[in-house]
């Protein structure tokens, strides 16, 4: 029968029987008292408990975790704190045994990266994930107002969406489906009960077959890329959000639409999570230059000639993430769509534009401190020319949706580690969850 402390200090009931329990963040001993400041991780904000000398006993340590009964009170300035007549130690914490944080310095991220099982304990940790639970629910408001179904894709898959070759493949490592698959004589190397599998790397082609069924469309999950890439903008595991929008033909339709995601995301966690915002960076304290401009649409050839006059040439690879960075700075920090890719560069999946075949109708949307954010597109609805460009015949599926009452889409993904990264300025993905995968680090 103990209260959570984010609920105590929303509504305090200044001088009722109290209990709470939690972790000690900080511990103050002073002549005839003792100030502990309890955390149990519901809210940024921590309970502080006033503890007469008589109660503090050794275990009661920085880290160790408390239950602690007491009065609610107030200071004289008006802050609530607790005043104990009862503090039981549930867990000591004795940093000479390795305990890898103290109070009194500030930690690195990179430092909390080496103790991914511990790190929740810090502030700047506990802070993000506490903006991802809000975020994670203001995306599912959104799209609930916005008349969108929230669906689910398999993870396992035969297709590789994006065409990039960068899937993980799934084997059985099951002794007896090894030797049944033996058996009937199939390739055990590569495959999961007989053909080949992968883990997704997006759901947007299941994602695209329930839309023209149910209209619109949107998913929330992992997904998985084996790209050989450490970078602070990268995971091997990530999750992402894809929309699938039903009878949208044009792109502004789609940018409409991220746009306000964009913006009700932002301006509803500043309403959320204001103090974990402060705790994470403190220049949060005002919001980005962007909270109320337009984003700016730029085509992909304006956006070369931009970086070509900054003596930032694009190759035939496409805008690198140095160019990406460059034109956010060009628009002074307001998120830019660019649109109209060339083919080339761009999935098979892709609608190409009316009036330049060389071109398709894709967007990336660019913000500061990610670049691309979002990555979306039209649908090619035309069976013909979809079918000249299937990547494989096990996609038939696929083609045949446009046989079939077929309707005009367009849809995108968002990484929502590098949403996070936008909304709460974080430089590097890895800190936006628990548990990140990048290569040769799965171990934790
Ligand atoms: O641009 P991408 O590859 O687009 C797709 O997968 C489409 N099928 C989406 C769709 O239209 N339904 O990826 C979309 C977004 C990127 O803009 C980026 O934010 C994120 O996914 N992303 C990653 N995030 C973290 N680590 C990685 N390795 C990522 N790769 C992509
Ligand atoms: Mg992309």
């Amino acid at each position: 029968n103990y209260s959570v402390i984010s609920s105590v200090l929303e509504k305090p009931n200044i001088g009722d029987d109290t209990e709470v329990k939690g972790w000690v963040r900080n511990l103050r001993v002073m002549k005839g008292v003792v100030f502990a400041d309890v955390s149990d991780g519901s809210c940024a904000q921590r309970l502080q408990v006033v503890i007469p000398k008589d109660l503090k006993t050794d275990a009661l340590t920085y880290g160790s975790s408390v239950h602690v009964s007491g009065i609610l009170s107030k200071t004289p300035k008006g802050q609530v704190e607790l005043v104990a007549n009862k503090v039981k130690v549930l867990g000591e914490c004795v940093v000479l045994d390795g305990y890898p944080f103290n109070p009194r310095t500030v930690h690195p991220p990179e430092y909390m990266r080496q103790f991914l099982h511990l790190r929740s304990r810090t502030n700047y940790i506990s802070a993000i994930l506490r903006v991802r639970n809000s975020v994670t629910r203001h995306i599912h408001d959104y799209f609930a107002a916005h008349n969108y179904i929230h669906i689910n894709t398999p993870i396992l898959t035969s297709n590789d969406c994006e065409g990039a070759g960068e899937v993980f493949k799934v084997q059985p490592d099951s002794s007896a489906t090894v030797k049944a698959m033996m058996q009937e004589g199939k390739d055990t190397d590569s495959a999961y009960f007989g053909s080949k599998t992968f883990l997704s790397v997006s759901g947007q082609l299941h994602l695209e077959a329930v839309c023209r069924g149910m209209g619109n469309v949107y998913t929330l999950g992992p997904t998985f890329r084996a790209e050989n890439s450490r970078s602070r903008l990268h995971l091997s595991e990530f999750y992402m959000l894809e929309a699938e929008a039903a009878f949208c033909d044009s792109l502004d339709q789609l940018q409409e639409l991220i746009e306000g995601l964009l913006k009700h995301v932002l301006v509803q966690t500043r309403n959320s999570n204001e103090a974990d915002l402060f705790i994470i960076d403190k220049a949060n304290a005002s919001p980005p230059v962007w909270i109320d401009k337009k984003f700016i649409t730029l085509s992909y050839d304006e956006a070369r000639n931009i970086l070509e006059k900054k003596h930032l040439d694009v190759t035939e690879e496409g805008i690198n993430k140095e160019q990406e960075l460059a034109l956010v700075e060009y628009c002074n920090g307001t998120p830019v769509f660019v649109v109209r890719w060339p083919k080339n560069l761009k999935s098979f999946y892709m609608k190409e534009c009316a009036d330049d075949n060389s071109k398709v109708e894709a967007l990336d949307l660019l913000t500061p401190i990610t670049g691309e954010v979002v990555g979306g597109s039209l649908r090619e609805d035309d069976y013909e020319k979809l079918k000249q460009k299937l990547p494989s015949e096990a996609l038939n599926w696929y083609l045949e949706l446009r046989k079939f009452g077929n309707i005009p889409t367009g849809g995108f993904g968002l990484g929502l580690e590098r949403l996070l990264q936008v909304v709460c300025s974080v430089n590097n993905i890895k800190d936006t969850l628990p548990f990140p995968r990048w290569p040769h680090n799965c171990d934790m």
